[in-house]
């Protein structure tokens, strides 16, 4: 059977754990300036369905450092979906490539592809889910405060790809995990169905106050997501009160790391001085995409 990485909790806590102290094995390496093959001789394929930076950087310099060939497709270069089957893309990516990483709108293009590929599939982002930021986050976290588990994570803002992806994979690993959104912009019953049967606690709230109490980690992100952009009046109007701000940050444990997957549009769901502040672990966050992805590469295409 072919590994794939589609959502946060493909891999156990136990694997997700082994791959997260490679990522900073891999990290320290990388400082020292070692050299790794582990990728030589192979292609990843990148599709984006959706703009982006830091995957389309982290995949490339990660996939290249390992030894590794990048290809690239943005789907305006491709019919898929009108014209071409996404199976049959799959099909025929599998007889090039060794791995395909794709960020697309719908969740189940993924399961189409990773069906008929034959090669691991990754997910770069799609409407519901971003575990490849959540391992970074896993990592970033880990790093500053030795442990995951029993750490109190509150998510403030939109219950979209995310905060899903960020707070199962965190209550996967023994945290606390709030999720605290306006009404009508909280997570799915999916999202909050798979958060039952995990290790930690995983829970959907509207009170920001009570969800930022004593937290450890306090995350957010932007309040208009990519395909989002006509509801931008209504969603700034209804997010207001979810602004991560001094105040908010005051109520946290006073070591509170503070997260932002990126892109962030400063002023709206954080303020200046939280984002370049000293607790600020956001640039950290960013960095660690491309360990995160190598560790998680060189998982999936061991052989
Ligand atoms: N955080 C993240 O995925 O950034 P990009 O959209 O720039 O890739
Ligand atoms: N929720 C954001 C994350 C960007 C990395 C979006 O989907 O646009």
């Amino acid at each position: 059977m072919t590994n794939h990485y589609l959502t946060e909790l493909d891999l156990t806590p136990e694997q997700t754990r082994a791959l997260l102290q490679s990522a900073i094995a891999l990290k320290e390496e990388r400082n020292r300036g070692v050299r790794r093959e582990d990728l030589a001789g192979r292609h990843v394929a990148l599709y984006f369905e959706k703009p982006s930076v830091r995957t389309r950087v982290s995949f490339t310099v990660g996939v290249q450092e390992l030894g590794g060939q990048v290809v690239e497709l943005a789907a305006a270069n491709t019919k898929l979906g009108q014209g071409e089957e996404v199976a049959d893309f799959a099909r025929v990516m599998g007889r090039y490539v060794h791995a395909l990483v794709a960020r697309v709108f719908d969740q189940r293009r993924l399961e189409v592809m990773a069906k008929h590929a034959g090669i691991p599939v990754v997910n770069a982002l799609s409407d519901t889910r971003h575990p490849a930021q959540a391992l970074a986050d896993a990592q970033t976290i880990l790093e500053r405060k030795g442990r995951i588990e029993g750490l109190r994570f509150t998510f403030v803002g939109d219950g979209n790809n995310v905060a899903a992806s960020s707070g199962l994979l965190f209550a996967a690993l023994g945290a606390d995990v709030r999720i605290a959104s306006p009404l009508g912009y909280e997570l799915s019953d999916d999202i909050r169905r798979l958060g039952e049967d995990l290790a930690g606690r995983f829970e959907q709230v509207e009170d920001v106050d009570e969800a930022v109490r004593g937290a450890d980690v306090l995350y957010t992100d932007t309040w208009v997501s990519m395909g989002q952009e006509e509801q931008r009046m209504e969603r700034l109007s209804k997010f207001r009160a979810y602004s991560i701000n001094a105040e908010t940050l005051a109520k946290a444990a006073p070591d509170c790391a503070v997260m932002h997957c990126l892109p962030a549009v400063p002023g709206d769901e954080i303020t200046t001085d939280v984002m370049y502040g000293s607790q600020s672990a956001i640039w950290d966050q960013a960095e660690n995409r491309l360990h995160a992805q190598k560790a998680l590469l060189c998982y999936l295409l061991q052989s």
